[in-house]
């Protein structure tokens, strides 16, 4: 016998933004000039209060275990917090906290389906890579639902329907979303929960991790439709609102899975970091202007970003209703600089550009018949927005020549 690792472990899936991300990191270390759209994350500092929050915690002693589902501050605060932005009662005791959202996905998944037995889970493709590589972890039955540009990247609820059997456990909903920017409409919430309502054995995740970056329209939930909110696992928190992402604090709510998600983080992370929930607490209850500001920056920069790839020839890029995302369509970019696909194009743009991109592979197999895609992350500064679109235009006319 020698030492070998599990099939499951070695069959994991990953956030390929990591693996170009290290690539670029490799390149950036050689010397090359990289402008980086890459990266899912605020370039902003968290808010001063946030930072004095979280230093206090320290000086004054509050850095031990906390209770798993959170102190109980964060918790009523979340509760008020989510409950007010979705226009529902949400109790303190509905709400658990983790070290970010992700680790929720897993919970979620572990909680309401079982290993190998054929229980289903819908999500979202293109969308976040974990959610994929966490059902396929925890022996669920991956079932993907397109979304569709034509829909300003929503799915068809028929398609929906469809995809609907007796064994589906979870439906995965993420609005706005990563990587399209699209979100889901009030009518979109309204038909998907019709149709959940013919199905009373199907849980909800929403993923709501972008809940205050919409900038068409306000934000709405699925969980305020009626008979909605007992199956829907809220999921949110602090990493892109205020720019915390490496501070690890998510915030869900459902009443019926709240103790057994707090047994999950019981058993794995024991409680999220201490220093943090109280720094949620001053993100939470403190001045929201830093938050506004924020998200204002990132709605002229998505107006800057979606101009200038318009303007590239074989570029379309559709204005995504929210998150810091934009997926334009380059089918057109490939085919006139003799690329094959995205992925060609993407490494192309990374060696002969400067530019540093994902590739709509990285989000999920590809849509049939939707084209090809690629992502920016625009939280990065208008002169590097400027800069980067300025060395893909002259790329795309030079390769398009030869
Ligand atoms: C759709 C989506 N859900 C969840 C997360 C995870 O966020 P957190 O930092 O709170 O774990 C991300 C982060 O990129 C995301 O894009």
């Amino acid at each position: 016998m020698t030492l070998s690792i599990s099939r499951r472990a070695n069959a994991l899936g990953t956030e390929t933004a990591f693996v170009v991300l290290a690539e670029v990191n490799r390149l950036v270390a050689s010397g090359r000039d990289i402008v980086s759209f890459c990266i899912g994350q605020p370039d902003f500092p968290a808010p001063e209060h946030v930072q004095k929050a979280g230093i206090e915690a320290i000086v004054s002693g509050r850095h031990g275990y906390t209770p798993s589902a959170g102190i109980a501050e964060l918790r009523e605060a979340a509760a008020r917090y989510l409950g007010e932005m979705r226009g529902i009662a949400i109790e303190p005791d509905d709400v658990v906290v983790g070290a970010g959202a992700k680790p929720f996905i897993a919970y979620a998944i572990l909680s309401t389906t079982d290993y190998g037995a054929g229980d289903e889970v819908i999500y979202p493709v293109p969308g976040f890579p974990i959610y994929e590589s966490q059902i396929v972890a925890h022996g669920a039955v991956p079932v993907p639902l397109y979304l569709r540009e034509s829909r300003g990247f929503a799915f068809d609820p028929n398609e929906l329907e469809d995809r609907i059997t007796p064994r589906t456990r979870l439906l995965i909903l993420n609005s706005p979303q990563n990587p399209t920017g699209g979100i889901l409409t009030p009518a979109d919430l309204e038909a998907i929960a019709a149709i959940l309502r013919r199905h009373p054995q199907i849980w909800v995740y929403a993923d709501e991790i972008y809940s205050r970056l919409v900038f068409d329209g306000s934000f709405s939930s699925i969980a305020a439709l009626p008979e909605m909110q007992e199956r829907t696992i809220i999921s949110d928190g602090c990493s892109k609102t205020w720019a915390m992402t490496g501070w690890r604090i998510g915030l869900t709510a459902n009443r019926t899975l709240a103790p057994v998600f707090t047994r999950w983080v019981t058993n794995t992370d024991s409680c999220a970091s201490h220093i943090s929930q109280w720094a949620a607490v001053a993100a939470l209850n403190g001045p929201q202007d830093a938050a506004q500001a924020m998200r204002d920056r990132f709605l002229e920069r998505r107006d800057l970003i979606v101009r200038l790839l318009n303007e590239i020839p074989g570029i379309s890029c559709q204005n995504p209703g929210g998150a810091f995302y934009a997926w334009p369509n380059v089918t057109e970019a490939c085919r006139m600089t003799g690329c094959a696909d995205s992925e060609a194009f993407r490494k192309r743009l990374l060696h002969e550009a400067g530019v540093a991109v994902l590739a709509d592979i990285h989000f999920g197999s590809r849509v049939p018949g939707e084209g090809q895609h690629i992502r920016f992350s625009y939280a990065t500064s208008n002169a590097n927005i400027e800069r980067g679109l300025r060395q893909i235009a002259a790329f795309v006319e030079q390769a398009s020549r030869s």
